[in-house]
């Protein structure tokens, strides 16, 4: 039981783990049918407490991908927590019947508490305002695809701050490589968490706090758009006032660079105008499609295949 790897947090990957999971995402794009029996008789079950679409299907294209099967539930309602199971007891008992776990729940700590109860790998897909760590890899893996290094560049992380748990997986992430650069762009309500800001501090980070996006947009190599994460405020009239606060369009874009690369983990709701689909610079669907191959790669890893 000891060897078993879970991924709770971007941190629990070092940074050669994760660049050796880059190289495998990269060799499954070039090599796609040399994986295509990698997990045949594996199972991952899906268990999402939260709404999803992007991190469970690609999951679930992942493990088909790779020849497995994929059960679980898309939906807390449809399970038995609505019964009163706790997530201790249900994650014991998937773990019976699938080889590995994918599991998102609103509670910050879940997967971790999870991870104490079961025998098969863990990982978390999303808790609460927490973490997000195959995000991270996601968005690692389009940095690296597009930029071809993960060193030496200036990103600028637009909305919501506070609550964006995608926002905190990548700040945490990037720390550990070299020369970065972060711009902290949102309103004073939604900035950046205090225990994050430590953590920046704590790396000898470069970073700055912006309100408008305009003061940081031409210095920026990458912009990472984020929804204002309406389902983690306590009042509507707050969400209401705050949410349309950045709306990347063209007239936006003008004066950044023009090798900026565009991204948004996704759903967007008005933070990125429809016109900006277009432009070269927009990476956000390349990014969602960078997210199953990445994931691929976990399983893999996680399982101890190749
Ligand atoms: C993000 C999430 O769930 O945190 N979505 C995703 O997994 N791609 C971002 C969001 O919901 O705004």
């Amino acid at each position: 039981m000891s060897d078993i790897r879970n991924l709770i947090n971007i941190t629990d990957l070092s940074v050669s783990e994760i660049d050796a999971l880059i190289r495998t995402a990269d060799d499954i794009i070039e090599h796609p049918d040399d994986y295509r029996e990698a997990c045949r008789y594996k199972k991952l079950a899906t268990l999402f407490f939260e709404p999803s679409t992007r991190t469970r299907l690609s999951f679930t294209a992942a493990m088909m991908d790779l020849g497995g099967n994929v059960l679980g539930f898309e939906n807390a309602l449809n399970s038995s927590s609505t019964k009163g199971e706790s997530v201790a007891d249900t994650v014991r008992m998937v773990g019976c019947y699938a080889d590995i776990i994918a599991m998102r729940h609103p509670k910050e700590g879940a997967p971790f508490v999870a991870a104490q109860k079961t025998t098969v790998p863990i990982i978390n897909a999303g808790d609460g305002g927490h973490f997000h760590p195959t995000q991270t890899l996601t968005d690692l893996l389009t940095i690296h695809r597009k930029r071809g290094s993960l060193d030496n560049f200036t990103i600028g992380f637009c909305g919501d701050l506070m609550f964006g748990r995608t926002v905190h997986s990548l700040i945490e992430a990037l720390l550990r490589y070299e020369n970065i650069t972060f711009y902290l762009i949102s309103p004073r309500e939604l900035r950046l968490p205090e225990y994050m800001k430590e953590k920046l501090n704590a790396a000898g980070a470069n970073w700055k706090e912006f309100e408008k996006l305009e003061d940081a947009i031409p210095e920026l190599d990458v912009l990472y758009m984020t929804r204002v994460q309406k389902e983690r405020f306590f009042n509507e009239e707050d969400y209401i006032r705050l949410r349309d606060t950045y709306i990347l369009d063209r007239a936006k874009l003008v004066p950044a660079k023009k090798d900026m690369i565009i991204m948004h983990p996704l759903p967007r709701v008005n933070e990125i105008s429809v016109d900006v689909d277009d432009d070269p610079r927009a990476s956000y669907f390349y990014q969602a499609l960078c997210g199953k191959y990445i994931r691929m790669a976990l399983i893999l890893f996680l399982l101890g295949i190749h």
